[in-house]
């Protein structure tokens, strides 16, 4: 039997709403028009072109993994951020919106350092999206960068987006549980750690608690684990006048603070997102 594309958009539709998806109108549009590759004009102004088998077969597989939970990113396995568009799977936490925040004060870290040439660290490098974000804003600035993050699988798709972005000069990555295998010496280290308490996890939204990694959203019993750890070590790998600008997650401003401070770092920076909530906050080691 022919199947119309107009019919076809009705039964996804009907199962996107049926599992809750809030705008199902808009996502059987978008998964629609990825699937089939064809424009949204085209979509809305031809509504009785047949549709073949294949075709349905394509957007409906997509229908039932968003109506799962599965987030589009990760079906169609691109997500755009900082206005770059990132190789992304299910071993790669989603590039999130609030993190473009710390691309921001990064950015504008490196241009106050007035410096020829800049060492940057991306711990936990996840996807790429950070540290690549940040090189693709300073077309002028010479860089030596390395991402380093504990996840083999994580690694593999940071490798694909240095390799898109043609970075492969300049930025290196590497396995390392955090600071383990770094040998270096840095200008800026920034971190998008896991920061969510274990005992949370499990209240997190199904495409949080699914479709991203486990090891990229825990943070351990207080959610601070990783600013600990790092706090540490950090003095040992930044330069003289070096930096370390982190994301933190809602409500920790005080706790990071504090973490930091009585391993002797002075704070430079804190920055609120869109919504006002403290996202961002960086130091710098006090001699
Ligand atoms: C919140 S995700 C951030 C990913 C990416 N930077 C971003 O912002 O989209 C945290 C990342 O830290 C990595 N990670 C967790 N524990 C680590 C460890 N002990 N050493 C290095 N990386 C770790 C995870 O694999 C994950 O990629």
């Amino acid at each position: 039997m022919y199947q119309t594309l107009q019919n076809l958009i009705k039964d996804s539709q009907e199962i996107l709403s049926n599992s809750g998806i809030k705008n199902s109108r808009y996502e059987t549009f978008l998964i629609t028009h990825k699937s089939l590759k064809k424009s949204y004009l085209d979509i809305l102004t031809n509504p009785e072109i047949i549709i073949s088998n294949n075709q349905r077969d394509c957007v409906m597989r997509n229908i039932k993994n968003r109506s799962k939970g599965k987030p589009i990113s990760k079906i169609f396995g691109i997500k755009e951020f900082f206005s770059n568009e990132f190789i992304v799977n299910d071993n790669v936490l989603d590039p999130r919106p609030e993190t473009e925040l710390l691309v921001e004060v990064a950015i504008n870290q490196c241009l106050n350092m007035n410096k020829p040439s800049i060492s940057i660290l991306d711990l936990g490098v996840g996807s790429g999206c950070i540290i690549i974000s940040i090189l693709r804003e300073l077309p002028n600035i010479k860089f030596r960068a390395l991402g380093v993050d504990d996840s083999h699988a994580a690694l593999e798709v940071a490798k694909k987006n240095v390799k898109k972005f043609n970075f492969e000069r300049y930025l290196k990555i590497k396995k390392s549980n955090w600071f383990s295998s770094v040998k270096s010496k840095f200008d800026l280290i920034v971190l998008n750690p896991p920061y969510i308490k274990t005992s949370e996890i499990y209240n997190l939204e199904k495409d949080v608690r699914i479709y991203d990694p486990h090891l990229a959203l825990d943070g351990g019993s207080n959610g601070l684990k990783a600013y600990e750890i790092i706090s540490n070590k950090a003095k040992f790998f930044l330069n003289d006048r070096g930096v370390i600008i982190m994301e933190i997650g809602f409500g920790q401003l005080n706790s990071v603070k504090r973490i930091f401070r009585t391993k002797g770092f002075t704070t430079i920076l804190e920055e609120k997102d869109l919504q006002g909530i403290n996202r961002v906050v960086g130091f710098k080691f006090k001699k």
